[in-house]
């Protein structure tokens, strides 16, 4: 069994449901942690020394005798968070395959001359306190920690003490990205089956899509779902209802995407209408202009709605992530590297979001390797790769890293 293989076994079972097959490992809950304890075992097990900050970013360095222990470091890894009722690949992948090619570099006695790093980044999904890419964005001082401790998750507990509750530290104030990295490459199962079509079973990222994420909160008058005539409702359910037919629409006919995957009613009785709906729009688009562009087109449908159904609506912006380029020169030198003999890897643009971005967006030079997905499927149970391309992927890391450190 290879070592990907043997991590791959130990990792599965964490955080997964025997109801659906997905992972639920929602950050700073136990199995969230579990996993954060089987990246401290693996850097341990590999004699790396770890760093970590105050809210559970790690990154696990490899650095062979002889190499100074600071500053141009040549940084991998990725997540371990999921999405609600996620895939096993997402984030996953990235750490796996970091530490795999780590071990190949070192049996082949790779004369590294940089330190190489596993990173970890804590809440990339944003699926608890919101906000995509917290972990990355806290690292490289997009987010504040003081902007970060008004955060609440669904269920009211503050930033601040879900850490405390996890028990996480001690850790820095900061890894210093910006100072101890070099270069970052992040490895993931691709979302999308740009890579099935071009036959392909790793590609490199060339771009991620700007991407917000909006709450809409409409209100309007709870009343009783059998007494109240049809036309004296002030409905908020029905502005919801319209306001999501109309992103879609402004989406499909646009080429972009816009999706209400999260929906909160209340009082969410049957028998009642109801008096408030908040619901979540994650929006994307190939340029800034165009994402900002469609949010105002929705926006005025839903307004014009809303009027029309006697409900309210206010709309506020919980996050936005500018166009991100990958390091072009970093790109010419994995897609086109000559070690092997073996073809180009296609490049590809991506419309999901990932750490990558963020470190691209500090200033960091940054690249991204993908990995065939066979039916395109992610953020769902059903998200797979097979093994033989995740072990390509592996080796196509190793190689990278190994040009990217020697
Ligand atoms: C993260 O995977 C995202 O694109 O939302
Ligand atoms: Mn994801
Ligand atoms: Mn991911």
């Amino acid at each position: 069994m290879s070592d990907f293989e043997a991590m791959w076994r130990d990792l599965s079972p964490l955080g997964r449901s025997s109801a659906t097959g997905g992972y639920f490992r929602t950050p700073w809950t136990a199995a969230e942690r579990e996993c954060v304890d089987w990246f401290h075992d693996q850097a341990d097990a590999r004699g790396m020394a770890t760093e970590q900050d105050w809210v559970g970013n790690a990154i696990a360095w490899w650095r062979p005798d002889s190499v100074p222990s600071t500053g141009e470091g040549v940084l991998t890894g990725s997540h371990l968070d999921s999405v609600l009722d996620g895939g096993a690949f997402d984030g996953p992948l990235g750490v796996v395959s970091a530490f795999a090619a780590i071990d190949i570099l070192r049996e082949r006695g790779v004369p590294a001359t940089k330190p190489i790093g596993v990173g970890l980044f804590v809440e990339e999904e944003g699926s608890r306190f919101g906000l995509a890419c917290l972990g990355s964005r806290l690292s490289t001082g997009a987010t504040t920690w003081e902007q970060a401790a008004r955060l609440r998750d669904r269920d009211g507990v503050w930033f601040l003490d879900a850490l405390e509750a996890a028990g996480v530290g001690p850790g820095k104030a900061s890894l210093e990205l910006q100072a101890n990295v070099g270069c970052f490459v992040e490895l993931h199962v691709e979302q999308g089956r740009d890579l099935v079509d071009r036959g392909a079973p790793v590609g490199v990222a060339s771009a991620i899509w700007p991407h917000g994420r909006y709450r809409f909160d409409f209100t309007g008058e709870a009343n009783h779902a059998g007494t109240t005539r049809m036309e004296d409702r002030r409905d908020p359910m029905l502005t919801y209802a319209m306001t999501a037919l109309a992103a879609n629409k402004q989406a499909r006919t646009a080429g972009q995407r816009a999706t209400f995957g999260r929906v909160d009613v209340h009082p969410n009785g049957t028998n009642a209408v109801p008096s408030a709906v908040t619901a979540w729009l994650d929006a994307r688009a190939d340029s800034t202009q165009h994402l900002q562009a469609m949010l105002a087109e929705v926006e005025r449908l839903a307004q014009d709605r809303a009027r029309r159904d006697g409900t309210e609506l206010a709309i506020t912006t919980e996050s936005v992530a500018g166009e991100v380029t990958f390091d072009p020169d970093l790109l010419r030198r994995i897609a086109t590297g000559s070690t092997g003999g073996r073809r180009a890897w296609p490049v590809i643009p991506t419309m999901a979001g990932h750490d990558a971005g963020v470190l691209s967006s500090a200033g960091i030079p940054t690249a991204m390797l993908f990995v065939r997905n066979p039916t395109g499927v992610s953020h769902s149970p059903a998200e797979y790769a097979e093994l033989v391309d995740c072990l390509a992927g592996v080796e196509a890391l190793a190689d990278t890293l190994g040009r990217l450190a020697t």
